[in-house]
């Protein structure tokens, strides 16, 4: 099989990779410091190049920014520092012109306080608009917030409007309320700024945090955590009654029947393994794939900033469950990076004596699996976490929020300081490692946020030129999915789930087999003997190419392709 030649047209995305692009961290064309759409439309042929098939772009609407973007003030408009429409019409030109794809993220779980339905909705008790919002009064029994949930940025998750004496919710700040969808014209407002991207040329969507937007209307309080005073309300709005039904309702009302090569992914938080079945069964019509955090929080203690170890056994075990039991009509999404997380060789690898090989180790280890892989920009080049020391480095309100309240609380600063070092969303947002010049070659001027001081060895200029290289990797890596039956529709089985270093498993599909073995670790591990079969071929190894090796050297992945004699599902 080759790209382009999806197995069926209804599922192309099967054997698609999506590409996740941060649009102020990418390439800025203007000198301003921050990343913009013709900085994206310089280079595409990057991505085309990668081999990637569907690029994700993170919002890039007019907002004032307190989220970097992920609090929109329209929704239908380009924020002037990312461009303009006709710059955005250019860019989905030109992907398609290179057969690339473009995903927008669509964040509807809440607005900016600056869009006008929140400033309408703020204007009083008796506007048309004051629904569209979760607007409650004081609870009765304390005179503050009408629930005792925290938001997910610290504090209360309500917020009190002093001109009406009333409360708003907002789950992430202060400044990103929760839209109220119980109320049938936020939904269909939705559905329609949807299907204008849509008509715009858009192939598809990326819905931000979309499972928190079914709430229970009773708002029932939660179970307050004495760390922070505040309870955590998910188990009243995570996965709520009506989600179903909005997400069936907004497949149908956006698309309207003609899913043809678009696709709707959600983001959600707190999803199980049977929950994502059913979101992403195709015979209910609701998403074709959901992002998943339980891999991402294995190393949260009480809370994410209270970090511990996760030997490999538990991170294969997550995986692997997932891979296990979405159950042949589920899908899933298959990421360990995006600008929320921190990049996986610093996090998983090791950034400093095996930077090459544990990035491709990883990579391999995560795109074989079955489900859709997602790039985060960088990744294919192995680009590690920046150097953050003091609170000056930070820019993301989450960590700006957390190191402030910890070191004012008194909290060991090395433990903070090690807490945001590992934690931060910030390690995901330095700029895009274009060459070795000053700044990256991201912007002329002075970037938003400084530029990893790697860049003089790691950079996608060097890579380019380099066959061993992270880059050439992720694009054999990608090249084997389009071209592989197996990857896309294979079984998957776990091998030596227990083991402490090896991270092993096999597909099999139409009588074939993929073989997949990595070392996550730094030191070499022996092939177990059933692993090595005569009759496998390498098809992909970070470590070269003899075939007959018994040992896995620090960080190498071999992938062998086999067969399974006799067996009668052969095709
Ligand atoms: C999602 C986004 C994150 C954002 C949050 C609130 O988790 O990925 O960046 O802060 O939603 O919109």
């Amino acid at each position: 099989m080759t790209k382009g030649s999806a197995p069926r047209d209804s599922d192309w995305w099967k054997s698609a990779v999506v590409y996740q692009i941060y649009p102020r961290s990418f390439a800025d064309s203007d000198g301003d410091g921050i990343g913009d759409l013709r900085g994206i439309i310089g280079r595409l042929d990057h991505l085309a190049e990668l081999g990637v098939d569907v690029l994700w772009l993170s919002p890039i609407y007019p907002s004032p920014q307190i989220d970097n973007g992920y609090d929109v003030a329209d929704y239908q408009a380009i924020d002037p520092l990312f461009g303009t429409l006709d710059d955005f019409d250019e860019l989905v030109a030109q992907a398609h012109a290179r057969g690339l794809k473009i995903v927008l993220d669509i964040v509807v779980n809440h607005t900016s306080d600056q869009h006008p339905w929140f400033l309408e909705s703020r204007s009083g008790p008796a506007s048309p608009k004051r629904d569209w919002y979760w607007w409650r009064p004081p609870a009765a029994t304390t005179g503050g917030p009408p629930t005792n949930w925290g938001s997910y940025f610290g504090g209360s998750a309500w917020q009190l409007d002093p001109a009406s004496g009333e409360y708003y919710l907002h789950l992430f700040a202060p400044e990103q309320p929760d839209l109220n969808w119980e109320n049938p014209q936020v939904r269909s407002a939705v559905h329609a700024m949807m299907r204008w991207w849509l008509a715009r040329g858009v192939d598809g969507f990326r819905l931000d945090v979309i499972n928190l937007i079914a709430k229970d209307p009773a708002l029932p309080d939660g179970v307050i955590d004495p760390r922070t005073g505040f309870a955590n309300g998910e188990p009243h709005y995570a996965n709520g009654p009506r989600i179903h039904e909005y997400l069936a309702e907004m497949r149908r009302e956006v698309f309207q029947g003609n899913d043809s090569g678009r696709i709707l992914i959600g983001e959600m938080l707190s999803v199980g393994v049977a929950d994502a079945a059913r979101y992403t069964d195709p015979g209910r019509g609701e998403l074709d794939m959901v992002f998943q955090f339980e891999h991402v929080v294995l190393d949260h203690g009480s809370h994410k900033f209270d970090r511990i170890p996760v030997e490999l056994p538990r991170l294969k075990a997550s995986l692997n469950h997932w891979q296990e039991h979405l159950g042949p009509r589920g899908w899933n999404t298959l990421y360990l990076s995006n600008h929320d997380q921190p990049r996986p060789v610093s996090r998983f690898g090791n950034d400093r004596a095996f930077r090459v090989e544990s990035a491709t180790a990883i990579a391999t280890t995560l795109h074989l699996m079955r489900g859709t892989p997602f790039v985060y920009q960088g990744e294919e080049l192995g680009m590690a976490n920046p150097p953050l020391t003091e609170l000056g480095d930070l820019r993301d309100i989450e960590s700006i929020n957390y190191a402030r309240q910890a070191l004012t609380a008194g909290e060991d600063p090395e433990t903070v300081w090690h807490a945001i070092r590992t934690g931060s969303r910030d390690n995901a947002r330095s700029p895009m490692q274009w060459d070795a010049s000053a700044h990256a070659g991201f912007t002329t001027g002075v970037p938003w946020f400084p530029v990893n001081p790697d860049h003089d060895r790691v950079n996608a200029d060097r890579q380019r030129r380099d066959a061993d290289s992270v880059f050439a990797h992720y694009r054999r890596l990608i090249e084997l999915r389009h071209r592989n039956p197996v990857v896309v529709r294979g079984d998957f089985t776990s091998l030596y789930p227990e083991h402490p270093a090896l991270f092993a498993y096999r597909r099999s599909w139409g009588g074939e087999t993929l073989t997949v073995i990595a070392n996550w670790s730094d030191r070499p591990v022996p092939i177990p003997a059933d692993l090595r079969q005569r009759d496998q071929s390498l098809v992909l190894a970070n470590d070269g190419t003899d075939e007959a090796a018994e040992t896995l050297g620090p960080w190498a992945v071999r992938v062998f392709a086999g067969s399974i004699a006799g067996n009668p599902d052969r095709v």
